[in-house]
């Protein structure tokens, strides 16, 4: 038998059991509550960690801390009770600033001047790593592996948010909800996008959103007769008070919250938000308010995500693949987003034969009563046990997989033809935007209206280069020196001129040049479709 010693015992069965069964709602509560018995120091890089922890430990028992440098050297540390937190923001000072003024507000965010006993030599803490790895260096740590179906998985390995980074942005959300619970004290801090959807990699953003749910939750109770007499704004719609309240939360956030800096309140936009640094984690924030859709679709990727462990690997390699080659950005614009990038690679799974993901409207239909889900008017329902979904047998490996997508959607009929995971089938655009990906729960819109033409001719050439890069044998030879595989779809391409110019040049030109003499070789023998995108 395969089983090893450990899955014979019972009770390591039932933890696995137990830990597969969640449900996202539920993960995203015990994160929550963790966060919030959490604090944030700063403190010396040569700190003695066990003067620190006994020192910590007179407060109450911490379940779990752990040390990262971002701008200086800080401490993530977890108490097992709220009341513990309570305890040591009592015996704080509040720090004495020469020719400058404080804000006295108390915060979770705490700070250390002394590193504590340095009679012996007290080992250093370790660090743990917050910053993704470069292109070149995952390109070296690819070309170490002996298939292409085992750099997918080392690439999700690299790049995926680590448990103590999960920790972060939660902690980081509960830290800001201190700061907006001064004005809601009901309200909710709470991640969505690619912090909670399984796809994050380091470095992403933190996507947030403002919940207050809770107020209207308690104004519903019947009872004493009385009812809540709220500010009422003639003509005011529903935009404009989310528009206000954020506005407010920007300015508290600007004036209060300590390490937050480089506030932006960018009201105008078709989702409202405030954009600010955190620079005590490094992470750039986005705080949005009434945006429970995005909520739902975040959790529709991550039960997308743990459905089977290809959807992760191949939607890690898109989107390293496409950050590569500059057809994502982290700067606004007319380009193909993550986000749409994620939906197009599930579209992909649900065309597969048998296919590897469910349609939509099949994980609407296995809902319970409990998961009945309508926001402003879209149906939102989608099943929450995982248990209930039964898979088709589909045994085609990452490689196959990731060869095929380049060939789907390089061969995509863009022009007529939008993309739909919630019928699991191509269907007739309904207007003539460059790229048509529905949106899976407000049906009527379009998540990748901002893509121009040319952005999509750029996704469609690399894509036809990619497949046929794929396809020659030279890039299949395994070489440990010099990318190979996975690894050479990440070299500047040689069909998009504009692409390469901008970007950095790189020290892998033995393989570049390869690759280059085998594309031009293609040209010459009249491979016109890789060719005839020169310009684009
Ligand atoms: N979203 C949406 N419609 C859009 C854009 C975004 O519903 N047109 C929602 C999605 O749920 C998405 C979330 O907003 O996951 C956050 O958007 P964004 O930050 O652009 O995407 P992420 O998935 O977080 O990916 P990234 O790592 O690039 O931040
Ligand atoms: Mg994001």
């Amino acid at each position: 038998s395969r089983a090893s010693p450990l899955s014979t015992c019972p009770i390591f069965v039932l933890i696995t059991q137990a830990k597969e069964s969640k449900t996202f709602q539920a993960i995203q509560e015990e994160r929550r509550e963790q966060a919030e018995r959490s604090v944030l120091i700063s403190c010396p890089s040569k700190i003695n960690e066990n003067t620190f922890l006994d020192d910590l430990s007179k407060h109450g028992t911490i379940n779990k801390h752990f040390f990262y440098n971002s701008y200086g050297a800080y401490a993530v540390v977890e108490f097992s009770s709220r009341e513990s937190i309570a305890s040591l923001k009592e015996s704080t000072n509040i720090p004495a600033v020469e020719h400058e003024a404080a804000v006295p507000f108390k915060s979770r965010l705490l700070s250390l001047k002394w590193p504590g006993s340095q009679s012996s030599n007290h080992p250093m803490p370790k660090f743990k790593v917050q910053s993704p790895l470069s292109i070149n260096e995952i390109s070296q740590l690819l070309s170490e592996k002996d298939s292409i179906d085992e750099q997918l998985q080392c690439l999700t390995e690299a790049l995926e948010l680590t448990e103590e980074n999960v920790r972060l942005r939660f902690l980081v959300c509960s830290l800001l909800q201190d700061i907006a619970g001064a004005y809601f004290p009901e309200c909710i801090i709470r991640p969505f996008g690619s912090t909670v959807n399984s796809f994050g990699k380091l470095g992403c953003d933190v996507d947030m959103i403002l919940d207050l749910d809770g107020i209207y939750a308690t104004s519903q109770k019947k009872g004493s007769g009385l009812s809540l007499e709220y500010q009422v704004k003639r003509g005011a719609s529903e935009r404009a008070v989310t528009q206000s309240i954020l506005s407010v939360i920007g300015k508290c956030v600007d004036q209060f919250g300590p390490g937050c800096v480089g506030v932006q309140n960018i009201l105008q936009a078709r989702c409202p938000l405030v954009r600010f640094a955190h620079q005590p984690s490094g992470f750039q924030c986005d705080l949005t308010a009434n945006n429970r859709v995005a909520m739902k679709s975040s959790e529709l990727l991550f039960l997308y995500g743990q459905l089977d462990p290809r959807v992760r690997h191949l939607v890690f390699s898109v989107r390293c693949w496409a950050r590569a080659h500059s057809i994502t950005s982290s700067i606004p614009g007319a380009w193909i987003t993550n986000f749409s990038l994620t939906v197009m690679v599930v579209f992909f799974l649900q065309q597969r034969n048998p296919p590897i993901l469910p349609t939509l409207d099949r994980l609407k239909e296995l809902a319970g009563p409990s998961d009945k889900c309508v926001i402003e008017g879209n149906d939102c329902t989608i099943v929450s046990d995982l248990s209930k979904i039964t898979l088709q047998q589909n045994t085609d490996t990452l490689e196959k997989l990731l060869q095929e997508f380049f060939e789907f959607y390089g061969n995509f009929p863009f022009n007529k033809t939008s993309i739909n995971i919630r019928k699991g089938k191509e269907q007739t655009k309904p207007e003539t935007t460059a790229l048509y990906i529905q949106n899976p729960f407000e049906t009527t819109l379009n998540i990748s209206k901002n893509v121009n033409a040319t952005q999509l001719e750029r996704f469609v050439a690399l894509c036809r280069e990619s497949a046929w890069l794929l396809q020659q044998k030279e890039i299949l030879n395994q070489c440990p020196d010099s990318p190979w595989g996975f690894a050479a779809l990440l070299l500047p391409s040689v069909t998009s001129g504009a692409g390469v110019k901008s970007r950095r040049k790189r020290k892998l030109e033995p393989a570049s040049s390869r690759i280059k003499n085998l594309l031009d070789s293609l040209k010459i023998k009249g491979g016109e479709t890789v060719a005839k995108k020169g310009n684009a």
